[in-house]
């Protein structure tokens, strides 16, 4: 995961570690896609602990050799399906304003699930320490929460 995340040249690449404890402690919020007995794709994601019904997607990631595929679009979809017995209704990520191929992914969600998509500001660049990009919230699902974020 930490690879393909490096390799992505997009994600944020957080530690070795990280992905290593996210794999412990969120493993049933997580989905990686193989092939060969390796990992060609991950989705690291938690519900949210103020919102039960609602799953966040942290990253998203194909290695380049398998894009294309279906592959993330699965990935994030059995990831739904997987969370629909503990009530989980509602996909939340962000995307920064130039991922196209994000937009693309979510949106297809959306339309594969018959659910709506909607997203508006969350984090701004106002809002980070350094140069990172600002980060718009998209919902896929009943986007009930009066603005709270
Ligand atoms: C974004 C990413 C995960 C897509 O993976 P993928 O397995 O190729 O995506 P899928 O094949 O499941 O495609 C799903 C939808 O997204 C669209 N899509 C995927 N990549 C696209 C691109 N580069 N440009 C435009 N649309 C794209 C597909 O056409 C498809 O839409 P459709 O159903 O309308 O045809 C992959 O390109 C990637 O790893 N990018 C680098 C990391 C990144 O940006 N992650 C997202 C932010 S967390």
């Amino acid at each position: 995961m930490w690879e393909i995340a490096r390799d992505s040249q997009v994600l944020d690449l957080n530690s070795s570690y990280s992905y290593l404890l996210w794999c412990r402690d969120f493993r049933d919020t997580s989905v990686v896609a193989e092939q060969d007995g390796r990992v060609g794709g991950f989705v690291t994601g938690f519900v949210r602990p103020a919102d039960p019904r609602t799953v966040f997607v942290w990253q998203v990631a194909v290695d380049e050799s398998l894009r294309g595929r279906g592959v993330a679009a699965t990935m994030l979809s059995d990831l739904l399906d997987h969370l629909a017995y503990q009530g989980v209704t509602r996909l939340e990520t962000t995307i920064s304003p130039d991922n196209a191929a994000s937009k693309a992914l979510f949106t297809s969600l959306a339309r594969m699930r018959y659910a709506a998509i909607t997203s508006r500001k969350l984090f701004t660049n106002n809002h980070f320490p350094d140069q990172h990009e600002s980060e718009e919230l998209y919902i896929i699902g009943d986007d009930n929460t009066g603005g709270e974020q």
